[in-house]
């Protein structure tokens, strides 16, 4: 990985803010994100509060000029899941073949993750992904999103080299 990009670990969980549960996932994301060669330079846990979620992405997009930002949590069935209509109020598009890719290969290990409402976008030169909240899930998310990780985020910070290898 280019050396240089920033990223933020974002969990989003009620227990987890409130004390009740160790944030694994957050641990999980922080690891995997390291060994592909980023910075992690921002980490927190949220409750799953869609105005708690917004202010903090939008903070780590405009203020911290975050490169990359990965949520865990929040992303399913339950009324308290509101994860992905917080990413959605706050990106100006979509990059939908990434969460694709991720229930795509998800679904050849279980038939749940189809459940993930997961969404990736970009704010302004800030790329947002939505990875589900359990350890596993979120390991195995994001295992399928990293060898496309560094393209992606020089493309968004300007890179004008041509795509062919
Ligand atoms: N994807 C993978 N790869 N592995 C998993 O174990 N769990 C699923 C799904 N995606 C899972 C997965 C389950 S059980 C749910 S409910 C949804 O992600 C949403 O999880 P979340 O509500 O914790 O975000």
């Amino acid at each position: 990985m280019r050396q240089g990009f920033r990223a933020g670990a974002l969990t989003i969980s009620d227990k987890g803010a409130a004390g009740q549960r160790e944030d694994q996932s957050g641990q999980v994301v922080k690891t995997l994100l390291i060994e592909a060669g980023l910075e992690v330079v921002k980490t927190s846990v949220v409750p799953d509060e869609q105005d708690q979620i917004q202010q903090l992405l939008v903070s780590w997009c405009d203020k911290e000029n975050l490169n990359l930002i990965v949520t865990t949590g929040g992303t399913g069935l339950t009324p308290r899941d509101v994860t992905p209509q917080a990413t959605k109020a706050v990106i100006d598009y979509e990059v939908p073949g990434i969460a694709e890719a991720m229930r795509s290969e998800s679904l050849k290990i279980t038939p749940h993750a189809m459940l993930s409402r997961a969404v990736a976008g970009v704010r302004g030169r800030t790329l947002i992904i939505n990875l589900p909240g359990s350890p596993r899930a979120a390991r195995e998310n994001l295992t399928v999103v990293i060898p496309a990780l560094e393209h992606a985020l020089a493309k968004l910070a300007g890179d004008p080299t041509d795509c062919a290898a």
